[in-house]
């Protein structure tokens, strides 16, 4: 599996650079986030978080670095990014079905108003961290149509949205698991500056 993570990512890189950089800074945090809420570490962790937008090598890089408001239409276009992704990793048929779904169900919200209607417990637990992960990073580090906000709004939004958006439970430990890696950054900093 690891050759054809390697073959998306590298055409990733080509065809968006932002949307790559964003997909390896979810991956990571998805990483450290399963092993914050004990769950066994694994390398097709890291692979969903990096191949979970890789559905926009099937939009074009014009309507990805679009930085006014999208229309409607282009708005249908880029959700239409998880179905592609699916169908991006199918192609490769190496990836297991629960693998693909992930990709598939990872816009979708606590009550069912996501991309394809699936609720609460219905969506893959990695999509409803995937959610709650890919908001956070899409809002520190902005988009191309949205200015990064700082991390203490970010909390707040995430907060706001727990139960409507994302799973209540996971914004819980996310939030905590935000807040233990900023202490543990803060105390790096101590010690290297002593
Ligand atoms: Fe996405």
């Amino acid at each position: 599996m690891n050759k054809h993570i390697q073959e998306l990512v590298c055409s990733l890189f080509k065809h968006c650079r932002s949307t790559l950089g964003h997909s390896l800074r979810v991956a990571d945090e998805l990483d450290k986030f399963s092993s914050y809420i004990d769950i066994k570490p694994s390398a097709e962790i890291y692979y969903m978080g990096a191949v979970h937008d890789i559905g926009k090598l099937k939009i074009s890089s014009s309507l990805l670095n679009k930085t006014g408001k999208l229309t409607i239409s282009e708005k249908h276009e880029l959700n239409m990014h998880a179905i592609y992704g699916k169908q991006i990793l199918q192609e490769k048929k190496v990836f297991s079905e629960e693998f693909m779904n992930i990709i598939l169900y990872h816009h979708e919200n606590q009550d069912g108003s996501g991309y394809y209607g699936l609720k609460g417990q219905e969506i893959p637990l990695f999509s409803r961290m995937l959610r709650i992960i890919d908001s956070y990073d899409a809002m520190l580090y902005g988009r191309a149509y949205q200015s990064p906000i700082n991390e203490e709004q970010i909390k707040l939004e995430i907060e706001a949205l727990k139960t409507t958006i994302f799973d209540a439970e996971l914004v819980c430990s996310f939030l905590h698991y935000i807040e233990a890696k900023k202490q543990r950054m803060l105390v790096e900093k101590l010690q290297l500056s002593r």
